[in-house]
């Protein structure tokens, strides 16, 4: 039974604000975790579209200054989901008055940034998560879970695309609503932190630590009028980004990302080889994992020649992660769900005192091969990731 109240303060209403508001009113409904989220507060700019959105999310009070939002003694949990380039001081500040702080992806414009973000929340020991919820999909708990009993053997490959097409019309602005992603200022950087940083994320939880990269970045529009000056400016960001990784682990990985694939709308997919198996997912097919048994666990046996294939499992059962919170199996969950599941993992993790991941440190690494992918791409070489 959730008895304790955690009173939530919600930064931002676009896309993200949607997601984690439905997380919050879901969660108790799905999973039995003693914190109950209230929806307190929403803070966004613009008053008429903050209360708009208050009062269709059931939210008491509007704030239209974020630091003011913070100052509430009345707000337990700040979260963050507003453009990259508020995230830092929104969380040093919400950290520095002990509220738990849950942050969108990408953790930071850059990993000097994000440090500072792991000092804050360190320094005040308060809950923190970083919203990466792919972790979430029950098809790649999957594949991590089939890792760790050892089905994969000793991992050669991981290949990793993540492919859209909204930013091909060079008649697009930079800057605004939905808009600032194509704003250096406000994203920091183009795909490679707004989808490489999910890819890295998924390879890195499966397939262990990114340690070196080398990498190649394309602006295709290359000037774009400023939403806010209404001038004509240079664009700073990367409409695409492929890179070359080598994990800690011995093997070898791919990674490429852009807007500019013509019919692909969030085509984010990985694949894994190794000596004994392989797993394939695509998002745009997020029920189903496919699986390449080469060798059986327990003996160690190579599966026969006539029976070897591809297997599709179609993660709807109650045996596979999360999906026992659902419906019966063969019946999917989508998108949002895993907002759900990534929340109630979070409140667990309060609880138990076993944290959930990514955290802030965890995501630090990931921003830390974001620095590191665009650092090779500038200077044509293979460049080292710091580890932390
Ligand atoms: N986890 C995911 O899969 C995922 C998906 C999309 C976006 N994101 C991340 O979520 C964050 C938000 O992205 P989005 O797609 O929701 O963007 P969005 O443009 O849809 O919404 C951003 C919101 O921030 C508000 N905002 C901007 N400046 C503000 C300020 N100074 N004070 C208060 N509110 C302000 C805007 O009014 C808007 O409501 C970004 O960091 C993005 O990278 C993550």
């Amino acid at each position: 039974m959730a008895t304790k109240e955690i009173r939530v303060g919600l930064i931002g209403y676009g896309f993200m604000g949607k997601a984690h508001s439905n997380a919050y009113r879901k969660v108790n409904q799905f999973f039995d975790v003693d914190y109950r989220p209230v929806l307190k507060c929403l803070c966004a700019r613009t008053p008429e579209k903050a209360g708009a959105f208050a009062q269709r999310w059931g939210y008491e009070f509007v704030e239209t200054d974020w630091r003011k939002l913070i100052a509430r003694d009345d707000i337990d949990l700040v979260d963050i989901a507003v453009p990259n380039n508020l995230h830092k001081d929104i969380a040093v500040a919400a950290a520095a008055r002990g509220k738990w702080v849950v942050c969108e992806k990408p953790l930071a414009m850059n990993a000097e940034q994000g440090r500072l973000m792991v000092e804050a929340v360190q320094k005040a020991g308060v809950p923190n998560m970083v919203w990466f919820n792919y972790r979430r999909v029950p098809a790649i708990a999957l594949a991590r879970q089939i890792i760790d009993e050892g089905r994969i053997g000793r991992a050669f490959h991981y290949r990793a695309t993540y492919l859209q097409d909204w930013t091909i019309n060079a008649n697009l602005q930079q800057g605004g609503q939905t808009l600032w992603r194509l704003d250096a200022a406000a994203a920091g950087s183009g795909v490679t932190g707004d989808l490489l940083a999910h890819s890295i994320d998924t390879a890195m939880w499966l397939n262990g630590p990114i340690t070196e990269v080398a990498a190649a970045t394309e602006t295709f529009v290359k000037e774009r009028t400023h939403a806010e000056s209404g001038k004509m400016q240079p664009v700073g960001i990367d409409d695409a980004c492929m890179f070359l990784a080598r994990f800690e682990n011995g093997s070898m990985g791919t990674f490429e990302s852009t807007r500019y694939a013509r019919g692909r709308k969030n085509s984010n997919t990985f694949e894994l080889n190794g000596s004994d198996g392989s797993v394939h997912f695509n998002l745009e097919d997020p029920q189903w994992l496919d699986f390449f048994e080469y060798a059986q666990k327990q003996s160690g046996m190579k599966v026969e020649d006539h029976l070897a294939g591809w297997r599709r499992i179609h993660v709807t059962n109650t045996e596979h992660p999360y999906m026992d919170h659902w419906w019966v199996p063969g019946c999917t969950i989508g998108y949002e769900h895993t907002f759900i599941n990534a929340l109630a993992d979070f409140l667990k993790g309060v609880q138990t005192g076993q944290a959930a991941q990514p955290d802030f440190q965890s995501a630090l690494r990931t921003q830390y091969v974001c620095d590191t992918v665009l650092k090779a791409a500038r200077n044509h070489t293979w460049e080292q990731v710091p580890q932390v």
